[in-house]
């Protein structure tokens, strides 16, 4: 029976006063809080700019290849050459797609962009996994491959669909990057194929890990609950779909199609920002001195507009930065020459995020598995701008 004092407010009543004046600090964003720990990557003011688990970015970029960088975030150490061939044939064996899956992906509209696809695909592969309820280390391992080779093989195969090109599979002798390159363009084997499967495969290299951005933090926050890995990467695909976080490299395109000729470029900017919009690609939250990733994917940038013979995009992009440092002091980001190597590429700008995806799933999975096993619900507090405590007004009073 109820008193009319309930047991929450006895309890209140009989508590010790709650210590007021140490009221948390509030920082708009999370901007520069430090929300939890890893080992996975260190953003480094230094030299290196960024390090994935010990290993400078450059060295990375220059002398491994995306498969290498996977392991080394899932499994904690570069491979020997052994268990890298393990691994790469790992990935080739789950380069198949479930039956519901593969159904989904055929009865997609052909307007729906590929982010949402990967969205509700995430989920639908989260059902069809025989691991789906088992969140030990080894089950959370075992999901992480598999989504590593079904994502490419979700985004190639539904674009090809949409686009009713001819059904294509993977070929065994190529890598995992020269797969992704062929699927989406058809194209293997030539001197500029070669190259352009190399730029991919940095491009993947340099998007695959950044601590607690966005789209990791809410895997995180989604995993620390103990919900399943599937959970938590689709939380991470909405939020990177975003064109603050990763649908900049779809947006960067979007502005460089519209600009079209170098000579256009320098109004082009000078009105956006006179207009106070935003360009797409540049700017960090964190990184405000520049970004050592955009760095590195410039330089193969440039050199693949030699490569094919097509000047054009690397022009109006260094023509954007020139102007960007000027007028803003703002330094471009890693979404900024990736879409220029991108053009190159002769990708579709629609499937540039999901590319990011293919990536990042490795950082995310292995930040998932790390907040599993050493888990701690994330729970914030928030500061609170309602009105003050007012008294209840019964219905037929209210106007
Ligand atoms: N274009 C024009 N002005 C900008 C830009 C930009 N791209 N970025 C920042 N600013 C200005 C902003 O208007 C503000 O100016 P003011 O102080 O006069 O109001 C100042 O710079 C500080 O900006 P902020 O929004 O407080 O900075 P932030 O740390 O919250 O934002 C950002 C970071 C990435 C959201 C922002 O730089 C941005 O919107 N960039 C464009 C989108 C983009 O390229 N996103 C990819 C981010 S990097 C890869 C990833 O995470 O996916």
């Amino acid at each position: 029976m109820s008193s009319g004092i309930g047991n929450f407010t006895r309890r209140m009543m009989t508590m010790p006063p709650v210590e007021t004046t140490k009221t948390p600090t509030y920082n708009p964003g999370l901007e520069g809080v430090l929300a939890g720990e890893s080992a996975l990557c260190q953003v480094d003011e230094g030299e290196a700019g960024l390090r994935y688990r010990g290993y400078a970015i450059t060295d990375l970029a220059d002398k491994s290849t995306f498969e290498e960088v996977a392991y080394l975030l899932l499994f904690g150490r570069l491979p020997a050459r052994k268990e890298l061939e393990e691994f790469s044939t790992q990935l080739t064996a789950n380069w198949t797609l479930p039956g519901p899956v593969e159904s989904f992906v055929g009865v997609v509209p052909p307007k729906v962009h590929p982010m949402d696809i990967l969205r509700t695909g995430a989920s639908l592969l989260g059902m069809t996994d025989p691991d789906s309820a088992d969140n030990s280390h080894e089950a959370n391992l075992r999901k992480s491959v598999r989504l590593l080779a079904q994502v490419p093989l979700m985004i190639t195969t539904s674009y090809r669909f949409a686009n009713a090109k001819r059904h294509l599979l993977p070929r065994k002798d190529l890598t995992f990057t020269e797969n992704l390159l062929y699927l989406l363009t058809d194209r293997h084997g030539d001197r500029a194929t070669e190259a352009m499967a190399r730029v991919l495969d940095v491009s993947l290299i340099l998007y695959a890990e950044h601590e607690f951005n966005a789209s990791t933090f809410a895997a995180r926050v989604t995993a620390s609950t103990m919900t399943d890995l599937h959970s938590a990467i689709t939380a991470a695909v909405g939020t990177l779909k975003g064109p603050l976080h990763g649908g900049a490299n779809e947006a960067v395109a979007a502005m460089f199609l519209e600009i079209q000729t170098p000579d256009r470029a320098e109004e082009w900017v000078k009105n956006a920002l006179a207009a106070k919009q935003r360009v797409m690609g540049f700017g960090h939250r964190v990184l405000k001195q520049g970004d050592a990733r955009s760095a590195i994917v410039q330089r193969q940038a440039q050199e693949l507009s030699g490569i094919c013979s097509n000047p054009r995009w690397y022009e109006i992009a260094t023509i954007i930065d020139r102007v960007m440092h000027q007028e803003k002091g703002l330094y471009p980001n890693l979404d900024f020459y990736t879409a220029v190597a991108y053009l190159l590429m002769g990708i579709p700008r629609q499937l540039y995020t999901p590319l990011f995806v293919c990536s990042r799933m490795a950082g995310w999975c292995a930040h998932v598995i790390e907040q599993q096993d050493h888990n701690r619900l994330i729970s914030p507090r928030a500061r609170y701008t309602g009105p003050p405590p007012r008294a209840y007004v019964p219905i037929d009073r209210r106007t």
